[in-house]
């Protein structure tokens, strides 16, 4: 049993409990969402003891040195005092500017954030409602491109964030925004390499960044994007895509639905199976990959078979929101 101090109560931390089950027990509210130590929704800082290495994985540095510790990774092996991240500097608050409609089902949401959140296309971002929701999204924009933050949200059954976002989010409201995190983006250099992206639905909102941050930095090698989605209807940017692959003859932009009917410039099939008969080898490449887990799992093993190095492959995984059962 661990000794938990936090906001100057003191807790018991059962030996294989993590810190965020421990307090959700006592009746403490902290934000969560993927529970899996990806979206970091549920940041916390130790300012007494040290948290277990396992529970700063994937932290900057800088957060890691400052004793920022993910609550729901975190099985405390000692005694900790632990404090709530508001004086980070990692929370902004963010403006509506637009919501518009990409398709029946997904949304562009625009945020007018302030010059101090420096983000990369492809990074994630996670929104945290005034209920104390927080939901992870991936940063579609560019920031020399466009003055605001663009997210694609599709609507979740019973979806808090994206119910928000879909039924009454207007221009004027107000959400804090905490991020970005992620490596799933474009680094500069090796212009001439071939870059391969492929995602599933809103997987797509990382992989439009990274394109155009690509072609934004002169990248000169094919850039082959791959959207896949059921049907048709699920597809979207579509047109915006197409000009785009127009403008630069290296972006090649492959739409791919699993079921017909599809006009004649979308593929109907597997999209795993279209980008790896499409391309007969990655040697070299790098590959970014994102979406549902199980597409992002698959591609990675596929796209590694492939040719491509693992330290090549950038992956995303869309985890969905995890809820506790009493
Ligand atoms: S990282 Fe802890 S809830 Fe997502």
């Amino acid at each position: 049993m661990s000794e938990l101090v936090f906001e100057g109560t003191t807790y018991e931390v059962p030996p294989g409990n993590t810190v965020l089950e421990a307090l959700e027990v006592a009746g403490v509210t902290i934000p969560s969402s993927c529970r899996s130590g990806v979206c970091q929704s549920c940041l916390l800082r130790a300012v007494e003891g040290t948290p277990p290495a396992t529970a700063q994985a994937g932290l900057r540095d800088t957060l890691r040195q400052q004793g920022y510790f993910l609550a729901c990774c975190c099985k405390p092996d000692g005694s900790l005092e632990v404090v709530r991240p508001n004086d980070a500097g990692l929370r902004h608050r963010a403006r509506v500017a637009r919501v518009r409609s990409l398709n029946a089902t997904v949304a562009e949401l625009t945020l007018e954030c302030d010059a101090a959140f420096e983000y990369r296309p492809g990074q994630f971002a996670n929104i945290a409602l005034t209920c104390g929701t927080v939901r992870s999204y991936s940063l579609a924009s560019v920031p020399t491109e466009d003055p605001h933050l663009h997210m694609h949200i599709a609507r979740m059954p019973g979806g808090i964030v994206s119910g928000w976002v879909h039924d009454s989010a207007k221009e004027g409201d107000f959400v804090d925004l905490l991020g970005p995190h992620g490596n799933c983006f474009y680094t500069v250099g090796n212009f001439g390499q071939t870059l391969v992206l492929a995602g599933t639905g809103t997987g797509l909102a990382p992989l439009y960044g990274i394109a155009r941050d690509a072609l934004r930095h002169g990248h000169t090698g094919d850039i082959h994007l791959f959207h896949g989605s059921i049907r048709q209807e699920g597809l979207y940017l579509v047109e915006e895509l197409r000009a785009l692959s127009h403008t630069h003859s290296n972006l090649h932009y492959y739409p791919c639905v699993l079921e017909g009917p599809a006009d004649a410039q979308t593929h109907v099939g597997a999209l795993d199976a279209h980008v790896t008969s499409t391309l007969s080898t990655l040697r070299g490449s790098r590959v970014f990959l994102c979406g549902h887990p199980d597409f992002v799992k698959m591609m990675q093993k596929k796209t590694f078979l492939l040719g491509a190095a693992m330290k090549d492959i950038f992956a995303d995984s869309f985890l969905p929101a995890k809820t506790v059962t009493a």
